[in-house]
């Protein structure tokens, strides 16, 4: 549990369209020796073609995530795959919404929505991305849009016991342009107000909220001390040894 209150810390690894099966096999193996699993949860998400092989690849307590999911069990849709399938190979954990998503193949509020209520059904773990642009931002509309991204999220939740919820803003995505361990700590915490008005107190205090853009070893120490800061949802850094060190903040130091 983190010191600061009793949400157990959650660090995933966004993989991307990154790597090859040798890359994925150098990661795991940094990550198989690490002793983490009393302080800090950890998944890691590569592209979907490598799911089966990183799941027979971690030891026990090391959690393997899609990066995507469609909201069908089955049938014509060309290209996706569904979350039952995906727990027919043993996985447990989604990240869905992510900006590149939303932005790159154009899913809309509702179908991310729609997606997150299809997976829980489905009995998996969804990683639940909402963040602003920049000029979303730079026009004040930063609290405007992850609420309505949440709100649009949260109509299809019934259990939030399920998810963890990213909050990502665009502009640090792959910027190397990390948000401040304020700007974090304030947003995160106008999701879990929300979450206390909206949902329920207990809710808002046992759900994790997780940070993504532009985390890396140098930076993560600092936004991990943010009251609000649960962990960390992390791109270019899951691919190099900095993810060890990434993780190793939330391990204390004695071990
Ligand atoms: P980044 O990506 O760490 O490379 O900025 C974060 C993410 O997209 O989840």
């Amino acid at each position: 549990m983190d010191p600061k209150h009793n949400r157990k810390p959650f660090v995933g690894g966004n993989l991307k369209m990154n790597g090859s099966r040798a890359m994925l096999k150098e990661i795991i193996d940094r990550l198989n020796p690490l002793k983490f699993d009393d302080y800090v949860e950890v998944a890691i998400a590569p592209p979907s073609i490598f799911l089966d092989l990183a799941h027979r690849s971690v030891r026990k307590g090391v959690n393997v995530a899609a990066q995507n999911a469609f909201n069908c069990t089955k049938g014509a849709y060309t290209g996706e795959v569904s979350p039952e399938q995906l727990k027919d190979l043993g996985i447990d954990w989604v990240i869905l919404g992510h900006s590149e998503r939303r932005e790159i193949f154009k899913e809309s509020d509702e179908l991310v929505a729609s997606k997150v209520g299809h997976a829980l059904k489905s009995n998996m773990k969804v990683i639940a991305c909402i963040g602003e642009k920049l000029e979303e931002r730079e026009s004040e509309k930063t609290e405007e849009v992850v609420i309505r991204q949440l709100q649009a999220i949260a109509v299809k939740v019934d259990d939030w016991k399920n998810v963890v919820i990213a909050y990502e803003p665009v502009w640090a995505i792959g910027t190397g342009k990390v948000a401040t361990p304020q700007q974090a700590q304030d947003v995160h915490l106008i999701i879990r107000d929300w979450l206390a008005k909206n949902i329920s107190e207990k809710v808002a205090q046992d759900t994790r909220i997780i940070y993504g853009g532009s985390v890396k070893g140098t930076n993560s120490a600092e936004l991990a001390k943010q009251f609000d800061v649960d962990g960390f949802l992390v791109g270019g850094a899951s691919l190099t040894e900095d993810f060890i060190k990434i993780i190793e903040c939330f391990i204390p130091s004695e071990n």
